[in-house]
């Protein structure tokens, strides 16, 4: 009822059918508040409640394939022979919903409720919108489409990182979220979430499902594009082994396929148990889900320097694999889900190949804390949080667990260039031990490159000739090769046109680096942590040795717009970005990506948009392409700063 389910959707389907087999075989016992005895959840205090047109039955299930089979003879045995199809549609993992059109229009949309009874959620539902408020055709008469509401996977996983932002609990799976959108007492709620509707039944009925299908459709409706006629058991075993491995390519959850017997009339005879079509069957995919329980944590260093806590569980096969890890993310979450050393969690095997803990479903005796480790666990360098940042890094660019990153980083065109340096060599070069820092990379010799598999005395040759040539990089490149958290290409640029020195930007406290442009408190604070680090410290000495110019000669260009740095927004009518970048540099000009009060002018195009808002804010002069171009040409006047 509160969309927050204690145990998993199996362990649930498993009491339900041993609670089921109980009181059939006991119906002394069976009492009428037994869950088997409804079909929904009782409808929550705070929405009207709305008698269903007909009931809003359940589906029986199928969990193999040998169930399916068995529900297939039964059709042929009650049909008696006769010749009949299937239609085999996605069983979408939402929540289900009536939704009622009377001439022409959105009229009412209730929830199963209790399957006699819905919740009217008309409100809510208006905002979703794949539901027409319109219907061109049968204006005149009153109808109904019942389908499935569902939370597409990325949205879902958006609004569950907004929730950890807002320190809101997380929704356990897309159902769950589908539900607690739905079911809010705020439509603005619902209207903020993206919720899809796919409709797959319509009242009155056509002929059959397929053209119920078709007609929903024509009506306005969207219905998943997957579903197929079968015209035995074969081929709809087939179609459900197909959509079990595909189930991870749609942008929404399913948990099996639904297959009902096409034509209508045979439907009919087919006829109804009290709580399920006789017509119709859910063939379930097995759960991704299951209990088990942390044994451990340990932490990963990735390429970037992530460390990333990785819990290790006791083995639990999920849905035919065996499962011994997942992922944890980082602090963060773990501090989410409230997770000790020693707690039975629940883990979920999605689309991803890392499984998932999705919560903590009973505290361990004893339990245990963990505390992301002060030093890298595998060269015990500094690892920082940055602020603002989930990760926390080593930063020590040497790592071993790094080194491979930061050497193809130095070596990439626009860093230091060193031609030859792809993938599989640096992978030789660590894992061989010939290089352990960057600056190894400078003490390579013929002799010692040849030693290495597939590699020849030519192309060795022009390797070392492309790494000596690196160390006549200028300034800026040799500040972006260095890796620095927050600093590339352009912030390289600028910290060496502003301080001209390595050795100065190496000293600067953060308050002074934050004079260069576009130098905000992080950028400064990870310049700072860097140049602090001591393995970062022997670097910048080593790299010295090697002859790296830590000079940078400015060249200013001189024009018109000597010191002036504009702001590019919009689309201005002529100039492209780029156009406009290189004029306003020609003259002698800077060009910021972001505005400050450093800013003079914000050169705004159409559909200029925060950075416009922005330069309002903080009384920077707003001009045209138009004006610009003034200002680069002659009039020089133009140019003087305000005071
Ligand atoms: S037909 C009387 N078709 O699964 C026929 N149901 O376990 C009722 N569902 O209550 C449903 N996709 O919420 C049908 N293509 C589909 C479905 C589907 C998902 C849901 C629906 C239903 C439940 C039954």
């Amino acid at each position: 009822m509160l969309d927050a389910p204690e145990i998993t959707d199996a362990e649930y389907d498993a009491l339900f059918r041993e609670l089921k087999a109980l009181e059939s075989a006991h119906p002394e016992f069976a009492s009428d508040d037994s869950p088997t005895q409804r079909v929904g959840a009782t409808p929550r205090e705070g929405f009207v409640k709305v008698p269903h047109s007909s009931p809003m039955l359940s589906l029986d299930n199928a969990l193999n394939e040998e169930e399916l089979r068995a529900f297939d003879k039964r059709v042929r045995e009650l049909l008696g022979d006769e010749p009949f199809t299937y239609v085999a549609e996605l069983k979408l993992d939402g929540l289900s919903l009536a939704v009622h059109y009377r001439n022409g229009k959105f009229a009412q949309a209730l929830t199963r409720g209790d399957g006699t009874v819905g919740e009217d959620v008309t409100e809510n539902a208006r905002t979703i919108r794949s539901i027409p408020l319109k219907s061109r055709l049968h204006a005149q008469n009153d109808w109904e489409a019942r389908g499935e509401v569902v939370f597409n996977r990325k949205a879902f996983d958006a609004l569950n990182e907004e929730r950890a932002v807002a320190g809101l609990p997380a929704f356990v799976n897309p159902r769950n979220a589908a539900a607690g959108s739905l079911r809010v007492l705020d439509p603005a709620t619902t209207a903020a979430r993206k919720l899809e509707f796919f409709a797959y039944f319509l009242i009155p009925p056509p002929a059959s499902q397929s053209e119920a299908l078709r007609e929903l459709r024509e009506r306005g409706l969207k219905v998943n594009e997957h579903w197929r006629t079968c015209s035995d058991i074969d081929v709809l075993v087939a179609f459900c082994k197909e959509w079990e491995e595909k189930r991870d390519t749609l942008p929404f959850e399913i948990d099996g396929v639904v297959a009902k017997v096409d034509r209508f009339e045979q439907q009919q005879r087919l006829g109804w148990t009290a709580k399920a079509p006789r017509w119709a069957i859910a063939f379930k995919f097995p759960a991704r889900q299951e209990n088990t329980v942390v044994e451990n944590i340990e932490v990963q260093v990735g390429r970037t320097g992530a460390l990333t806590p990785v819990a290790h569980l006791r083995p639990v096969a999920v849905g035919g694999v065996t499962v011994s890890r997942a992922t944890l993310h980082n602090e963060d979450e773990i501090e989410r889900l409230g997770l000790h050393i020693g707690d039975t969690v629940l883990v979920e095997r999605s689309g991803d190949v890392i499984p998932k803990v999705v919560r903590v479903v009973a505290q361990g005796e004893p339990r245990r804390a963990f505390h992301m480790p002060k030093s890298c666990p595998v060269c015990e360098g500094e690892v920082v949080r940055a602020e603002g940042e989930a990760a926390s890094r080593c930063i020590n660019p040497n790592c071993p667990a790094r080194l491979k990153e930061t050497i193809l980083h130095w070596a990439a065109r626009g860093v230091m260039d060193i031609d030859g340096m792809g993938d599989a060599l640096v992978d030789q070069l660590v894992d061989s031990g010939l290089v352990r820092n960057v600056t190894d990379l400078y003490d390579l010799t013929l002799d010692k490159l040849t030693e290495l598999e597939r590699m020849g005395a030519k192309s060795a040759t022009k390797l070392l000739a492309n790494i000596e040539k690196s160390r006549s990089a200028p300034l800026p490149r040799l500040i972006n090769g260095l890796g620095i958290p927050f600093v590339g290409e352009r912030t390289a640029q600028i910290l060496a046109e502003t301080f001209g020195d390595l050795d100065k930007i190496a000293t600067a406290e953060e308050e002074e680096l934050q004079r260069a442009e576009e130098v905000g408190p992080k950028v400064a604070a990870s310049l700072r942590r860097f140049f602090h680090e001591p393995h970062n410290r022997s670097l910048i000495a080593k790299l010295r040795d090697l002859g790296f110019s830590f000079h940078y000669e400015i060249t200013r260009k001189s024009g018109n717009l000597e010191g002036l740095t504009f702001v590019l927004t919009g689309v201005l009518p002529h100039l492209t970005r780029e156009d406009a970048k290189a004029r306003i540099e020609s003259a002698g000009g800077k060009v910021s990506g972001s505005v400050s009060r450093k800013t003079r002018y914000v050169v705004a195009g159409e559909e200029a948009g925060a950075k416009l808002d922005k330069a309002r804010e903080l009384g920077v002069e707003v001009i045209d392409e138009q004006r610009l171009l003034e200002l680069i040409g002659t009039d020089s006047s133009a140019t003087a700063p305000a005071s």
